[in-house]
């Protein structure tokens, strides 16, 4: 069986997530989307909030299951027994950073192998950093998210205006 990881902190998961996620379920047996803990960054979301979130949004996808996880990315690959990881690459801005991480990990562990898909123009700006700052500042974010999102950043936010 054919295993793909899709890690990211998804905080919380857009539309560009889940056509990346959707499109690595179409090449593998099955898809662990693996939540990152992600402390350094100080999620907006729990890590358990941006699970169930995740699960919502992939819910009608049957090869997609969502585990968090912490510590080193290839640790978690060799838990899960998955061989492959699937990234996004959005604007060429992305690129650097996701060179690093890449060729980082094929040094730790040469069994794993990264793939990357291209974003689809419509989500090549699309960051979950500009959608909560949309959300925090009370602009529709729902042509961006996942329906499910949509409700639980107006709950993040309606507080705080
Ligand atoms: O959505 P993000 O924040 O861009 O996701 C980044 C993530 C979680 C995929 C990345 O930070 C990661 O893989 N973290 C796990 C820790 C790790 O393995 N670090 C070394 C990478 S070389």
């Amino acid at each position: 069986m054919k295993r793909a990881l899709t890690p990211g902190t998804f905080d919380p998961i857009t539309s560009g997530h889940l056509d990346v996620i959707t499109r690595a379920a179409q090449l593998v047996d099955e898809v662990v989307v693996a939540v990152a803990v992600s402390r350094k960054k100080g999620p907006l979301f729990s890590l358990e909030e941006r699970v169930d979130l995740v699960c919502a949004a992939t819910s009608h996808l049957p090869n997609v299951r969502v585990e968090p996880f912490d510590g080193l990315l290839v640790d978690f690959a060799r838990k899960m027994d998955a061989t492959v990881v699937v990234k996004g690459l959005r604007a060429i801005t992305d690129f650097e950073y996701e060179f690093q991480m890449t060729a980082l990990n094929y040094q730790l562990s040469q069994e794993l192998e990264t793939l990357f898909i291209m974003s689809p123009p419509q989500y090549m700006y699309l960051s979950s950093s500009i959608v909560r700052e949309i959300a925090s500042l009370g602009g529709d974010v729902a042509r961006f998210v996942p329906p499910c999102v949509v409700g639980a950043l107006e709950g993040k936010f309606a507080s705080a205006r």
